[in-house]
């Protein structure tokens, strides 16, 4: 359990979301016709006085577009000057082991949780390996519920890669959390369960479910159309969310877009 640096009394807890930076072992890999580290950089240049006011960053999967062990100590790299704490989980592109390796030390926790103030924050793997959908094993799910058990007087924040609800595009709803009713079903279960954050489908969402906050945020590199059942790409336009978490279980959230 990391322990964030709690906010003063009465204070938000602040976090900043970035996913899908899909970066690669050389430093000019380009995806779709843009270059992912360039537009990563961009976006942390951009988010720098959010980077640095806030009490963690939360890294939610697809870090990395091709596996490869450079592009997790490239991610490290260009993370460490923030000298923030990095919670990150796996998406479907990633390599958890080596994550597991290079994102699980001094600033970095991989697949865990993180408590600050009253809220504790559930980092869970929805990566379901050689699968593009995802899918929250069984040890996951029991994780998640035995944290949130050991902390009954926390408001709790959930983190997965793929969406556990459908977002209107057939071709992202067909590649989201299989299981996804269940998975909702425990959301509806835990009370004081106050949001669920991912990333996977490289676009902002923002919606609820019977109180909760359901949030997904733009990729830092290129976006996929919104509304489209099928597959189409926006270049040169990323983002990240920012969140306040505030003592009373109010979440307050934005995007922040960047010109990549
Ligand atoms: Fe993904």
């Amino acid at each position: 359990m990391r322990k964030l640096t709690a906010a003063a009394p009465g204070e938000a807890l602040r976090l900043l979301q970035i996913t899908d930076c899909h970066l690669f072992a050389d430093p000019d890999g380009d995806m779709y016709g843009g270059c992912t580290r360039r537009s990563l950089v961009k976006v942390l240049e951009a988010a720098r006085p959010h980077l640095e006011n806030c009490h963690a960053v939360l890294a939610t999967g697809d870090l990395s577009q091709d596996e490869s062990e450079k592009s997790y100590l490239d991610f490290v790299k260009l993370m460490t000057p923030f000298n923030r704490p990095v919670l990150s989980i796996p998406g479907n592109h990633d390599r958890s082991e080596l994550m597991r390796v290079h994102l699980n030390q001094g600033l970095f926790q991989f697949c865990g949780a993180a408590r600050g103030g009253n809220w504790l924050l559930v980092m869970l793997s929805s990566q379901n390996r050689g699968r593009t959908a995802g899918a929250l094993s069984e040890q996951e799910r029991e994780r998640w519920q035995e944290l949130v058990g050991q902390h009954p007087d926390c408001h709790v924040l959930v983190c997965l890669h793929h969406q556990p609800v459908n977002i209107g595009s057939a071709w992202l709803d067909g590649i989201g959390l299989a299981g996804a009713d269940t998975f909702m079903q425990q959301v509806s279960a835990t009370s004081n369960l106050r949001g669920v954050v991912w990333g996977h489908i490289h676009q902002e969402f923002e919606s609820r479910s019977a109180g909760v906050h359901l949030l997904a945020a733009p990729s830092t590199c290129h976006q996929f159309v919104a509304g489209q059942d099928d597959f189409g790409m926006h270049l040169g336009r990323s983002g990240y969310r920012t969140l306040e978490l505030h003592p009373d279980g109010r979440i307050e959230t934005q995007v922040h877009w960047v010109s990549t």
